[in-house]
């Protein structure tokens, strides 16, 4: 039995392993796509590796995925095509949410959407709004999720206040001998103290988030081009709500790379909010509060800001955290971040006054 045969056959999948192969782009977990033939009609599944590394307690983990993709199955019974709608985790035979090898890998099964597929670059304000109205509905979905809370399995993770606190660490203590390189960041983040505890300080609700709202995130259906599935539901735990929006405002609005070194292609764009806030607010306007909606704009503005922040006090760190190719890749990260909130700052007035049309 070759390994991916023995691993699969640890989980609860009916018929003969046939065939794996390498699929998804991810940059987190390792994803296979296997064939199963049972009664000789073939059947696909996702078989991933979780990157224990990264997500160390994965045991709560997979107890948020297991309440939550319940949780969406029994809300989405009865619709059309439903099966396509949510994640599916198919337990072990030991009816375990994970399988951990004899190299100590931690397995997971879901079973595969079948015609859809993920994009790594939003190619239009179509796939924007399809996108975000997919992450609307799921938020909307799981508005209702008895209690208890999820668990934190990132703590502080959109705690910027904190992320600022451990940046003036980083620039106190200097230990790479980079902040006469980074001043003006620097500068720029210091004169946002204040402004980090913008969500905080507005008591928002708590909810069930998701926390990693890329566009490569949802399932596009290969022939409507509906935003079919929200996937991806490691970082899913408790958080709020425009957390979520103003992710997808960051990651998706600027053409340029996260790492580009010319600035000068970096802004938000006008057209590509829209459509975000268009496809959030068409699902998220049936469970969100006023206070909530006031704050998106707030949220966009200063996720971008802590992701700066992040990346900055990693370079001032010598880069511990996020790899590296060339010797200044999180302070040219930093750069981009921020010009995206300045592009943000100077757009502000029009963007609320766009969400508070909708
Ligand atoms: N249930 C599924 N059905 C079909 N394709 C999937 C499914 N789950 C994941 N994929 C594919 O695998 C890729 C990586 O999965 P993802 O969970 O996002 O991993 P990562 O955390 O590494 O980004 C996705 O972009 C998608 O193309
Ligand atoms: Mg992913």
């Amino acid at each position: 039995m070759t390994r991916f045969a023995a691993i699969a056959s640890a989980f609860a999948i009916p018929g003969e392993f046939v065939s794996v192969s390498p699929t998804g782009s991810g940059h987190i977990n390792d994803t296979y796509r296997i064939a199963f033939a049972a009664a000789g009609q073939p059947a696909h599944y996702i078989l991933q590796r979780i990157n224990h590394h990264i997500f160390t307690d994965t045991a709560a983990l997979m107890q948020n995925i297991q309440r939550v993709t319940s949780h969406l199955a029994i809300k989405l019974a009865g619709e059309p095509d439903s099966q396509r709608r949510t994640l599916s985790v198919i337990p072990t035979r030991d009816s375990l949410a994970h399988h951990v090898d004899p190299l100590g890998n931690y397995w997971r099964v879901y079973r595969f959407i079948e015609n859809a597929r993920t994009f790594d670059i939003v190619a239009s304000p179509a796939q924007a709004y399809e996108a975000a109205r997919a992450f609307g509905h799921f938020q909307c979905l799981l508005a209702d999720l008895a209690a208890p809370r999820l668990h934190d399995t990132i703590p502080g993770f959109h705690n910027t206040p904190k992320r600022f606190a451990q940046l003036q660490q980083s620039i106190a203590a200097d230990v790479a001998n980079r902040a006469h390189l980074a001043r003006q960041e620097i500068d720029f983040a210091l004169a946002r103290e204040a402004f980090t505890s913008v969500l905080l300080d507005a008591q928002l609700p708590e909810r069930a988030t998701h926390n990693d709202t890329k566009l490569n995130n949802v399932l596009l259906d290969d022939r409507t081009g509906e935003g079919i599935c929200v996937i991806d539901l490691d970082t899913v735990m408790p958080g709020l709500a425009p957390c979520d929006f103003g992710d997808m405002v960051r990651s998706a609005t600027s053409p340029a790379a996260e790492d580009a070194q010319d600035l000068a292609r970096v802004t938000m764009e006008f057209p590509m909010f829209e459509a975000l806030a268009r496809g959030y607010l068409a699902s998220a306007n049936e469970f969100i509060t006023p206070t909530e909606r006031s704050h998106l704009v707030a949220a966009a503005r200063l996720i971008a800001l802590e992701q700066g922040l992040r990346f900055l006090a990693d370079y001032l760190a010598g880069d511990p955290y996020y790899k590296t190719h060339r010797p200044s890749q999180n302070l040219d990260r930093c750069r981009t971040q921020f010009k995206l909130v300045a592009s943000i700052e100077q757009q502000e007035d029009a963007m609320q006054r766009l969400v508070e049309s909708l």
